[in-house]
């Protein structure tokens, strides 16, 4: 598998004599101009197949009338290529076709959207859906080639752009630490005004998933370093919000991001939100969802009671759990009545504070120094108030400050690492 990260150009279509171009309307519309500019070679014969645009597309009636249209047009299994031109939807339908027609044609993936860019033109992964859910039908089998050539992002959409970042930020966040820190070091403005940046993004991330396709094709590895099932992080939650909501994929993975994170790992949950919200990607369930319906879903996953946790960036980790744990799992997931507080405690002058107010902005946090607490309490400064009263008397105190403020949520706070000392006394 090869990707080729330049502008269409005549030379990958050379060795064909017959194409078959399929786009949805919308690629079509705008872009079947690129085509025509190839001019390619007198000898190769070309057709062109546009099916509706979305999801609706990927069904087995489709599959028929794709068939049927090329062998009544007789095209034939050698010196021949399917090139899909489009997003998931004609990439997944079209790579389907190619694996089955004839026993198999060339397939080229010329991805349109930010989504197809990263993730569904890479890998193999090809198909359609029947009535009883996404994808149930289809095959794996590698293009021969993709080309990712950006300026098809021209005319994409705010919101498909946003829906791709969904799956970079997911692939860095488990797989690529440097792609993470420029994700999180940018947002979604500099990196569309950027497109320098955007491309190195989309490589990175592009070359990170078909490293990890190369390493377990058919998703047999059990081992999280090597398995392609890494690639499922939020995708659990995420297509059973899907399912419910009927909104983008992007979107609702980036909702499972979240939520596949252990409630109680507060720092790498708000850091994943942190890094979705600059990319304008939802971070939470909707009020209005139906949890228990939600879980219902989740249970009928293809995954197999197999779940991606994140427990530190470049960290996943594969969650096995039954059927009847998957209702305290989850529900403790969701759970808002836990509040989000990290507590800094140490020594004098190992960074407390400094990291705190640090986090605490990158982290859209309110950050609290119990010291600062103290001395709106107090009429001196805190080493008078240990010389005068004694350190039970400053501990006493900087004990019930933390009680109050720990009733807050969202909050970090940084506090002396005497307070442990005294509450085992007290
Ligand atoms: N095979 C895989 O590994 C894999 C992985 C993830 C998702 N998928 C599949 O991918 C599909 C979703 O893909 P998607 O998000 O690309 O959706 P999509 O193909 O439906 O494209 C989204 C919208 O953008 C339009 N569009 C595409 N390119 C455009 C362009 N350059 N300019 C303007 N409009 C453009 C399309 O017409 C469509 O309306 C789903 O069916 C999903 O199951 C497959």
């Amino acid at each position: 598998m090869r990707i080729d990260y330049s502008p269409l150009h005549k030379r990958f279509f050379d060795p064909y004599k017959h194409i078959l171009f399929m786009f949805d309307e919308n690629t079509y519309n705008f872009h079947s101009n690129k085509i025509i500019a190839l001019d390619l070679n007198e000898s190769t014969k070309y057709n062109e197949y546009i099916i509706p645009c979305g999801e609706s597309s990927k069904d087995f009636t489709m599959v028929e009338e794709i068939c049927e249209f090329l062998s009544s047009n007789n095209f034939p299994r050698k010196d021949s290529c399917i090139i899909a031109v489009g997003g998931g939807v004609v990439g997944d339908l079209a790579g389907f076709i190619a694996s089955i027609y004839m026993r198999g044609v060339d397939f080229i993936q010329v991805p349109t959207t930010l989504l197809a860019m990263v993730d569904s033109s890479i890998g193999g992964k090809n198909g359609v859906n029947n009535k009883h859910g996404k994808n149930l039908i289809g095959t794996i089998r590698q293009p021969n080639k993709i080309i990712i050539d950006i300026s098809f992002l021209e005319t994409l959409p705010m919101e498909e752009l946003i829906n791709g970042m969904a799956e970079i930020i997911k692939i860095a966040a488990t797989s690529n630490c440097e792609l993470w820190d420029i994700m999180f070091k940018h947002n979604l403005e500099s990196v569309i005004q950027d497109e320098d940046l955007l491309l190195d993004i989309i490589k990175r991330s592009a070359n990170t998933k078909m490293h990890i396709v190369e390493k377990d094709e058919f998703e047999k590895s059990e081992d999280i370093a090597t398995s392609r099932m890494v690639l499922n992080y939020g995708h659990t939650i995420g297509h059973a919000i899907e399912k419910l909501t009927g909104e983008r994929h992007g979107y609702c993975v980036a909702v499972g991001m979240v939520l596949e994170i252990d409630r109680t790992n507060i720092l790498i949950r708000k850091l994943i939100i942190s890094c979705l919200s600059k990319y304008g990607l939802p971070t939470d369930v909707d009020d209005s969802m139906c949890i228990e319906k939600l879980i219902d879903y989740i249970k009928c996953d293809k995954k197999g009671n197999r779940m991606i946790t994140l427990d530190n960036i470049g960290s996943p980790r594969i969650v096995e759990y039954e059927d009847s744990d998957i209702y305290k799992l989850f529900k403790n997931n969701i759970n808002y009545a836990i509040k989000d507080i990290i507590v800094l405690i140490g020594m004098p002058g190992i960074g407390k504070s400094t990291y705190g107010r640090y986090i605490a902005n990158e982290l859209h946090m309110k950050w609290i120094d119990t010291d600062d607490e103290i001395l709106k309490v107090i009429d001196c400064s805190i080493l008078d108030f240990i010389h005068k009263f004694g350190w039970d008397e400053f501990r006493k105190l900087e004990y019930k400050i933390l009680c109050d403020v720990v009733q807050q949520d969202n909050v970090i706070i940084s506090t002396g690492g005497g307070i442990i000392e005294y509450e085992k006394k007290s």
